[in-house]
């Protein structure tokens, strides 16, 4: 691949008739079925970074509803007469609340909330407030609860009367008469007295799939979209946690969500440069919820729990970690987790499941013990988990780490550590250069087809200012080929990281933007896709002079058979900035027609990205296709991904 393309050469590259095209001859055996590609193959990797929960994926729209961060007004401008209480508070693991008092002051008491870099709120749409209040004077108070433009103007208004000295809940709806992507909303005391109020949230009513708590629609459907496979979360980073204490439990983030602890976010202060004191975990979006979702989108769930090791690029001596003999909780831990997931409803942990809305087991296959560790401490670490989880559920695939690099002194440590301690799979992360994906895409060739299998847990081309683009997209694309050409060594794969506010954002590429009203797929998200709504279930050789296409001709290929919908899928990727042309001999297709379709993502500007204010500059474009017997022409253009469905 020529990168960038110099400009007269670009000129060639969208003049056909200036083309050098000699006819690549491919092959693909349509009968010699290889191995088996898992439906776990192409999922999505969920971490809460850059906004991507609360704030994001996440739909509620109050900032700090219980009054826990650090600062507990952070996220509120309150005026009047406010205060901060613990003594008896609603929720014992959330204490803080806020104390209004009114005495017919000037300016009135009460409560701006600025949301997540504000408030979306779209026009005719329902939002449901709820507040936990008490009076502290008289027998009863009235509150006014009003969605407030930018400016403080307020657009809807309801009132709530507040009454008796116990917490209860409140609730009232708001409809929005106007579409206001920086909203806020405004909670007032207007008749004298003294109100406690606690956890006030507010919750549009249309969320994915009309859940309760639920998630922002739009950023939901887009991962429906992607047709995962698998659904990997919470992290990550965040689950190994700066230190011990603010690593990720998920025993706090189930149950009901007032009494879920808040938690700092590590995005929070690990970049100096990008500074978030507003990044908190409500954890309103939970392990349930991430079940929740696995099965909303048809994916198999993949916890990743904290291994006794908290993050060791913070961490360089022993500290904040956890001793041999003072693991046995942390591995009670991920057995407790197991029963939560897949335990009877009679059972401690599967019980709590039940009472949360789903006796039914949510099937959990799949487990991974720590995140991006390293050194001995890790194996030592995760030889004690493995030993409980064989013993107790033998049935669960374990995945160990291979550290945070794709090569190098600790991945080449860990991975036959992997092996001894005999996981199921290995994770493994790359956040690379494009030469980089390009020069891999034989990466998995030679990899031991008896030990471990790999999950590629987060990976990113990163170019040089790291925006996502075409480029890394297309380089993403080719390289892709090699884990699919590898199925019988690669059972998993997830791009990383997920969701990135476009106002709220530390890690960058993402593979979705979003503000507070709408998203943004990248390139590098139709790449997913094409691959996800693409997998097919069988390899097929796809050769050019008995070789697969790694490369040669900036060329790369793979093939497979799709045995649920009898149909051939090609994909192809041309990285370089020439038209070429190939003829396809699809060895096995009978004689006649054969119908199909086409999916193809190009541009011309390696360099070119949707925004979020123009989010269809690249995008897929289908067609049909027929191809008249076993060979299939193609003239691919510059810079182009085909995926072609063929039926047999
Ligand atoms: O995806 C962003 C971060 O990259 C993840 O939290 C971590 O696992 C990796 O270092």
């Amino acid at each position: 691949m020529t990168l960038p393309a110099q400009p007269a050469e670009q000129s060639k590259a969208t003049d056909p008739s200036l083309q050098w095209d000699p006819v690549y001859q491919l092959k693909v055996d349509v009968n010699a079925i290889g191995s088996p590609i898992q439906s776990t193959m192409y999922g999505v990797f969920f971490e809460d970074i850059n906004f991507g929960a609360d704030g994001g994926l996440y739909a509620e729209l109050v900032k700090n509803r219980s009054f826990e961060f650090d600062n507990p007004l952070a996220g509120w401008l309150p005026f009047g007469n406010v205060s901060i209480q613990t003594k008896s508070p609603c929720f014992d693991r959330n204490p803080h609340y806020a104390r209004l008092s009114y005495d017919k002051q000037i300016t009135g008491t009460g409560l701006i909330n600025e949301g997540f870099r504000g408030i979306g709120v779209k026009e005719g749409e329902k939002y449901d407030f709820s507040v936990y209040a008490r009076t502290v004077t008289n027998a009863s108070l009235k509150i006014r609860v009003q969605l407030v433009g930018k400016d403080n103007s307020p657009f809807e208004t309801k009132e709530i009367e507040i009454s008796g000295k116990n917490w209860d809940k409140y609730t009232v709806t708001l409809t929005a008469p106007k579409t206001e992507m920086q909203g806020r909303l405004r909670v007032q005391l207007i008749t004298p007295g003294t109100v406690d109020l606690e956890h006030i949230s507010l919750f549009p009513q249309k969320t994915f799939n009309n859940r309760p708590n639920g998630l922002r629609a739009d950023l939901a459907q887009a991962l429906k979209d992607l047709k995962p496979g698998v659904f990997r979360f919470p992290g990550g980073c965040i689950v190994e946690g700066t230190t011990l204490e603010t690593r990720y439990q998920w025993k706090n983030t189930i149950g009901p969500v007032e009494n879920r602890p808040t938690n700092v976010n590590r995005w929070n202060y690990t970049f100096d440069h990008k500074v978030f004191p507003d990044y908190f975990q409500s954890y309103g979006l939970g392990f349930y919820e991430y079940f929740v979702l696995s099965e909303d989108l048809g994916a198999e769930p993949l916890p990743v729990l904290h291994c006794g090791l908290s993050c060791q690029f913070e961490n360089h001596d022993m500290c904040q970690h956890v001793s041999l003999k003072d693991l046995k909780p942390f591995v009670d831990d991920a057995l407790d987790l197991i029963e939560f997931a897949n335990g009877p409803v009679t059972s401690k942990w599967g019980k709590i499941r039940a009472e949360m809305g789903h006796p039914e087991p949510f099937h959990l296959k799949l487990l991974a013990i720590g995140n991006e560790q390293w050194g001995s401490i890790y194996p030592e670490r995760l030889e004690m988990f493995v030993k409980a989880i064989r013993e107790k559920y033998p049935e669960i695939l374990i995945i160990g780490s291979s550290g945070p690099g794709s090569e190098g002194e600790a991945f080449d440590y860990l991975w036959p550590e992997m092996k001894r301690l005999e996981v199921d799979l290995v994770d493994e992360h790359f956040y690379r250069s494009p030469e980089w994906f390009l020069h891999g895409v034989d990466r998995y060739d030679s990899y031991d087809r008896n030990g471990p299998k790999v999950f590629a847990g987060e990976y990113a081309c990163h170019t040089g200012n790291q925006d996502n683009n075409f480029l890394a997209a297309l380089c993403e694309a080719a390289f892709m080929t090699g884990f699919e050409r590898n199925a019988d060594v690669v059972h998993l794969t997830t791009y990383a990281p997920l969701f990135a506010h476009v106002d709220a954002w530390q890690w960058k590429p993402d593979l979705i933007w979003f503000d507070n009203l709408s998203v943004m797929k990248t390139p590098n998200y139709y790449v997913q896709q094409m691959y996800g709504q693409n997998a097919g279930t069988h390899v097929l050789p796809m050769v050019q002079d008995g070789k697969p296409l790694t490369g040669q001709h900036d060329l790369y290929a793979t093939a497979a058979l799709d045995k649920n919908t009898n149909e051939i899928i090609l994909k192809i990727a041309n990285t370089g900035m020439r038209q070429q042309r190939i003829q396809l001999n699809l060895s096995g297709l009978s004689s006649g027609k054969h119908v199909g379709t086409l999916t193809l993502l190009q541009s011309y500007d390696l360099n070119a990205n949707n925004t979020i204010n123009q989010p269809e500059c690249i995008t897929p474009v289908k067609s049909s296709v027929e191809v008249d017997g076993s060979e299939l022409n193609v003239q691919l253009l510059p810079f182009s991904f085909y995926v072609y469905r063929i039926a047999l």
